[in-house]
């Protein structure tokens, strides 16, 4: 997770998983593709469920596994093929579920290991995959590993975690500060040593140098493959190794972040190199199941990010691209700037626009004027593009931020912490709103968080009756997205480089283009498509799904877009 200074922080896939069966390789240890070699998740639309804040089937204020199963045919009819649960391991729940206490279990809150099993045979029924959070770089400080580890210097499993000295008398082995605020290291009086942890004191690091935390981990992989998950989110990737030498990290001025921290250079804490050999062989593991692997990757550039595909695209399939995430306003260069990087970049994209971490699309690009249209707007982008994309739940219907007013409301500690800076992460995790019923009919019980401000008219139930909606423009895109040749072959072809208002692109497949056409300003605009630069001849365009019909076609070059319009349609 990037710290929040940087960034102001399928109707028709019966047809689409028909086409993985036909192509579908004999041998377990292949991938089935389609006809132009996409596995599976090249063309899936994944959905992430944060499981604490999706549906209570329990009465207890606490969303839970069998209140996701409820709702898989919600999933299928809005078009979603794979399911990312942020952790439902046991834990005590200090980062909700990120501190995990055990990797082979179902914390209670959330069901049983039996309630896991049947939403993953349900889901499967239905088409839908479920990948499951795999949080590599630390565990729970209650975890047995780490209560062994801490019994005494001589445990077995001292070395699963980084133990040093203190260094000048008693102070920590280095600088390196905390992301979740203040020093990385704590103090541990019985053994006299201190433990690293790159996030909560409560989060102690594994220390991925030794061999039997690698194959304890990776058996943790096997032991759900074969309970049927189709595949892991890696949590935090860019944290498992630091410097072997404990280098301090230079620091940036004089600059302070949220918790009064010296922000650094975090050099020698962060995407160290020694990852990419884990990630190698943590592949071949998931390769044996047909598993894919979805990255946490934070990096600095498209460099670093090309680097978690591997060499030989022998690592992460997916390493979800947050320089995009960074694109902080409606921008078109902006966007087509990060956009043609990514895609050049020679891996399948992964377009993630808001998560459990990210504040919401509606905040972070709303002009409290025209907020449904611009949800519509980046909606169209992110489906659109060449690449997979990951939708947060919620973002189909519109749902907004509701960030804490008070401190003591706040759950989420670095709100606690950062408190006004930083207000923590509960903003963009309140209830899933399921219709204008009390808590929008999330549970009958007073939420653990309360819910959005608008949920009365921005929910799954009103929006399905409305046409017009948020939540039917996404179920329509969806649907394209998984039938439209182009959009799930096809090239993607910029269009219009110098236009700082419109962002305009083709996909293009064996003749067939669709254009898409965004305009990212609150004005109507038009445009004048140079096709004759890309080689492409159209006489018409027809329209597969426009934001309205103030968005539309005159010819197959000339387009009148209405104030955010969309205008997505195929050159004929
Ligand atoms: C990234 C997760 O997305 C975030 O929610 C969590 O707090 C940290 N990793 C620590 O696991």
């Amino acid at each position: 997770m990037a710290s929040r200074s940087r960034i102001a922080f399928v109707a028709c896939a019966s047809l689409t998983l028909a086409a993985w069966a036909l192509f579908a390789a004999a041998s377990g240890q292949t991938q089935a593709v389609d006809a132009e070699g996409h596995p599976w998740w090249q063309h899936a639309v994944f959905y992430e469920i944060y499981p604490r804040s999706f549906a209570d089937s329990n009465h207890d204020g606490i969303g839970d596994l069998n209140g996701i199963r409820a709702r898989l045919d919600y999933l299928r009819w809005l078009g979603v093929d794979a399911v990312w649960l942020t952790p439902t391991f046991p834990s005590p729940q200090v980062d909700f579920g990120y501190d995990v206490s055990d990797y082979r279990n179902v914390n209670p809150e959330y069901g049983t290991l039996a309630d896991m099993d049947r939403l993953i045979a349900d889901a499967r029924k239905k088409n839908i995959r479920v990948i499951l959070d795999f949080v590599m770089n630390h565990t729970s400080d209650q975890h047995p590993w780490f209560l062994e580890s801490s019994s005494s210097r001589a445990n077995p499993k001292r070395n699963w975690y980084v133990w040093r000295d203190s260094v000048k008398g008693n102070q920590p082995p280095n600088n390196w500060v905390s992301l979740f605020g203040g020093p990385a290291w704590k103090f541990d009086p019985r053994t006299n040593q201190w433990y690293y942890h790159f996030f909560y004191p409560q989060q102690p690091d594994l220390n991925w140098r030794n061999p039997a935390v690698e194959q304890a981990m990776f058996d943790v992989t096997r032991w759900w493959y074969r309970r049927g998950v189709a595949g892991f989110r890696l949590d935090a990737v860019d944290t498992l190794f630091e410097d072997p030498d404990l280098r301090d990290n230079p620091l940036v001025d004089h600059q302070r972040n949220a918790y009064g921290d010296p922000v650094e250079r975090e050099i020698y804490d962060r995407n160290l190199p020694e990852v990419h050999s884990v990630l190698q062989r943590l592949r071949r593991v998931a390769d044996q199941s047909n598993a894919v692997l979805i990255g946490e990757t934070w990096t600095q550039n498209v460099a670093g990010l090309k680097a978690y595909y591997g060499a030989h695209g022998n690592e992460l399939q997916m390493p979800m691209d947050f320089l995009f995430t960074m694109v902080n306003q409606l921008s078109a260069p902006e966007f087509r700037r990060q956009i043609a990087a990514v895609d050049a970049a020679g891996g399948w994209p992964v377009y993630v626009m808001s998560n459990h971490d990210i504040p919401r699309v509606y905040d972070r690009y709303g002009d409290g004027k025209h907020n449904d249209q611009i949800a519509k707007l980046i909606a169209a982008l992110y489906l659109t593009l060449r690449g997979t994309p990951i939708l947060y739940y919620g973002e189909e219907i519109g749902m907004e931020n509701r960030d804490p007013q008070r401190r003591e409301d706040v759950k989420d500690p670095i709100g606690k912490l950062g408190w006004p800076q930083e207000k923590g992460r509960d903003g963009e995790r309140t209830p899933m709103q399921w219709d204008a019923g009390p808590n929008a009919g999330f549970s009958p019980a007073t939420p653990w968080l309360p819910v959005g401000p608008r949920f009365a008219a921005y929910n799954v139930a009103v929006e399905q009756k409305d046409p017009g909606s948020i939540l039917n423009f996404y179920r329509r895109l969806l649907a394209l997205r998984h039938t439209d040749p182009a959009l799930l072959e096809g090239r993607y072809v910029p269009l219009n480089d110098n236009d700082a208002s419109v962002l305009a692109y083709l996909r293009s497949y064996k003749g067939r283009n669709v254009v898409v056409l965004l305009n990212m300003t609150a004005a109507a605009r038009t445009v004048h498509l140079d096709l004759a630069a890309k080689s492409v001849q159209a006489r018409a365009a027809s329209p597969l799904l426009v934001s309205s019909a103030n968005s539309k076609a005159n010819g197959a070059a000339d387009f009148a877009l209405e104030p955010f319009g969309v205008y997505i349609g195929e050159l004929r």
